[in-house]
């Protein structure tokens, strides 16, 4: 076990190990050449236990999306294995496929491109029935349509309208709805809030946070910002460059981060009060993300990080609890891909982002 212990007794509902996806770089057009591979997910892995919310985080790039359509089977792993109560489903087909899939669904971070502008709200929240029709038999569709419409918050009477005619909020509950439609257990939402006006993006957070309640949801979040997934993740994962470079309970990761990049990416979070901003440090970060076709040695944060020593070019730090921290079980006793991992308070304590959250409901 690599991970943080503290989820360890409870048996996952989704265990992600050694996930790998590589894009083929090709040369020439007519004799087709493989010059490289953009290694967009490269060795992911993580535990999801029922009803629990994992954040994943991370700069544009880093492979969030990636990692999110191979959960859902949209795209095949180049190598690693996803299991879904033990069952590795990467080695499925045919309708065992089809009966997890069921299970694991997505949604999508653009509400205003994510649903057919063609279709009525009805028929896009309806469309899941087609491929499982034993969950809602023809005759009875209309209805579970619209009391899916009820439970995210939208009139049932709107079954007839368009997208169009809907805001952008609205929109992405309809995005909820259909993820629903098939009475998922686990919803991977990728950036569900990050088009969204941020007056809106708590209610929808607020709408997610409740439908997990009431549906006993488990949920992977994809979020390219810090503050957006304190307020809903039990433990977050921080992605680099497709890897997870740090992950741990929340607390563990807000208040004693111990991977120099989130420090980093805590030391760029809004604070509201402008006394503790004044008086904390900001760590700016040099150059810019490496290409994913081209990884650096060892630490792939080592081009930017200003810990780096010549073992960072030499030895790939493995995700673990560091070994310095191995003895206690303090917050520091979290995985953490860094040679150097020492703890660093970056948001002052007194600080709460919950509280900068709250106001903006
Ligand atoms: N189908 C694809 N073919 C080639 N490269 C891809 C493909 N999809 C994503 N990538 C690349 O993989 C990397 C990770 O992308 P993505 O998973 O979308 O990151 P994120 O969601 O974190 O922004 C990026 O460099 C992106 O350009
Ligand atoms: S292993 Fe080295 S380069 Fe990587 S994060 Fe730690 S100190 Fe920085
Ligand atoms: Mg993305």
């Amino acid at each position: 076990m690599t991970e943080s212990t503290a989820t360890s007794t409870v048996e996952p509902i989704l265990e992600v190990t050694g996930l790998v996806k590589h894009f083929p770089l090709t040369q020439g057009i007519l004799f087709k050449k493989q010059v490289g591979a953009v290694r967009a997910v490269d060795g992911v892995d993580f535990t999801l236990a029922p009803g629990e919310t994992l954040g994943i985080v991370g700069e544009s790039g880093c492979g969030k999306s990636t990692v999110a359509k191979m959960l859902v089977n949209l795209e095949r792993p180049t190598a690693g294995s996803i299991k879904y109560k033990g069952e590795d489903i990467t080695k499925l087909s045919g309708r065992a496929l089809k009966a997890v899939r069921r299970n694991i669904q997505m949604v999508f971070q653009d509400p205003y491109t994510s649903l057919n502008p063609r279709m009525t709200v009805g028929d896009i929240i309806g469309e899941p029935y087609d491929i499982h029709p034993e969950v809602a038999p023809k005759g009875d569709r209309r209805r579970r349509v619209q009391e899916l419409l009820d439970v995210v918050g939208l009139n049932p009477e709107y079954v007839n309208r368009y997208p169009h005619q809907f805001s952008g909020g609205q929109r992405q509950r309809i995005g909820i709805a259909r993820g629903l439609a098939l009475r998922p257990e686990i919803i991977v939402a990728d950036e569900p809030v990050s088009a969204l006006d941020v007056s809106v993006q708590a209610q929808v957070i607020n709408l997610l946070e409740r439908l997990q309640g009431e549906f006993g949801l488990s949920y992977v979040f994809i979020a390219h910002d810090l503050s957006i997934v304190r307020h809903i993740s039990d433990r977050v994962g921080v992605m680099y460059l497709g890897r997870i470079v740090e992950i741990g309970r929340d607390a563990e990761i807000y208040d004693h981060p111990t991977h120099p990049y989130t420090q980093a990416l805590l030391s760029a979070v809004p604070v509201p009060d402008p006394e503790a901003r004044e008086h904390r440090e900001r760590i700016i970060l040099v150059g810019d993300v490496p290409s994913p076709t081209n990884i650096p040695s060892g630490c792939r944060f080592r081009t930017r990080c200003w810990k780096a020593r010549e073992k960072c070019e030499r030895e790939v730090p493995a995700l673990a609890v560091p070994a310095e921290f191995r003895h206690g079980a303090g917050p520091a006793a979290h995985a953490s891909a860094c040679h150097f991992a020492e703890e660093k308070q970056v948001v002052p304590p007194e600080e709460s982002l919950d509280d900068q959250a709250e106001g903006a409901v």
